[in-house]
């Protein structure tokens, strides 16, 4: 038997323990599902995949942003003792379950979705895979918007309105994309008071993100190019 402490409630919430029998190759997913459907139905929690794809199940557990179905208990327990909460940096909505809208809305204002210039009656665009840009797109591309990067990082924390090691590696892959067609306008979007200059290169983000993306280089690499394109007068 383990003591799980579950967060429940809001900002104003605590904590709640409950006792979970332990289990081979238990993830800290399957403790936050036993409780919810044996012990206690009214439980906040979000999941989808199960396999590490979607994102959704990050939770802090015991102090340190994580995928949950990814997370063995026998990882991460400490004298038979876990403490889940919900992710930092995002506002709670119900126990373990925090509202995105903020992360995702600084995507956006980081200008996160590619244009491109050409029609349909062009052709193809040509990207060699072993072209300088693409490989450095191809290292921060596989980002499935889980949160954990941003939840682990302490100037989100400092100053809200921070854009974010997601966000902003987004924009890089999106600057060292060759097709795209907005690269000012998203340099732009990126070199202000809540930009790329904000990070202090902590690398907590690139510590803790589970696809090994590492957002302070991509953000070491916005500020190189805001640099330049300023140097160019072109900002
Ligand atoms: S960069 Fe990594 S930790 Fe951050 S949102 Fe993307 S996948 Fe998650
Ligand atoms: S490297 Fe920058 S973005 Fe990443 S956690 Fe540190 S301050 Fe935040
Ligand atoms: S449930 Fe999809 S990543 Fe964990």
């Amino acid at each position: 038997m383990m003591q799980v402490r579950v967060w429940r409630g809001k900002a104003d919430g605590a904590f709640q323990e409950f006792e979970v029998q332990r289990h081979a190759s238990q993830t800290v997913l399957d403790v936050v599902t036993h409780i919810q459907r044996v012990l206690d139905s009214t439980l906040a929690y979000r999941f989808a995949c199960r396999v590490g794809m979607c994102g959704s199940c990050a939770m802090t557990v015991n102090g340190v942003a994580r995928w949950t179905c990814r997370t063995h208990v026998d990882k991460v327990v400490k004298k038979e003792q876990i403490e889940i909460a919900p992710l930092r940096n995002l506002p709670m909505i119900r126990d373990l379950v925090t509202d995105m809208s903020e992360f995702f809305d600084k995507w956006t204002k980081a200008k996160g979705r590619f244009e491109g210039a050409r029609t349909r009656s062009d052709d193809f665009a040509r990207v060699f895979p072993d072209s300088e840009d693409r490989k450095l797109v191809d290292a921060g591309i596989e980002c499935i918007g889980c949160a954990v990067c941003y939840s682990s990082c302490d100037v989100v924390s400092w100053n809200p309105d921070y854009l974010g090691p997601a966000a902003l590696n987004r924009a890089w892959t999106l600057v060292k994309d060759e097709r795209d067609s907005k690269k000012i306008e998203r340099l732009r979007a990126v070199a202000g008071d809540a930009g790329c200059h904000s990070c202090h290169t902590h690398m907590s983000c690139t510590e803790r993100c589970p696809k090994q993306i590492s957002p302070t280089a991509g953000i070491a690499g916005l500020k190189r190019e805001v640099s330049l394109a300023l140097f160019r007068k072109a900002l």
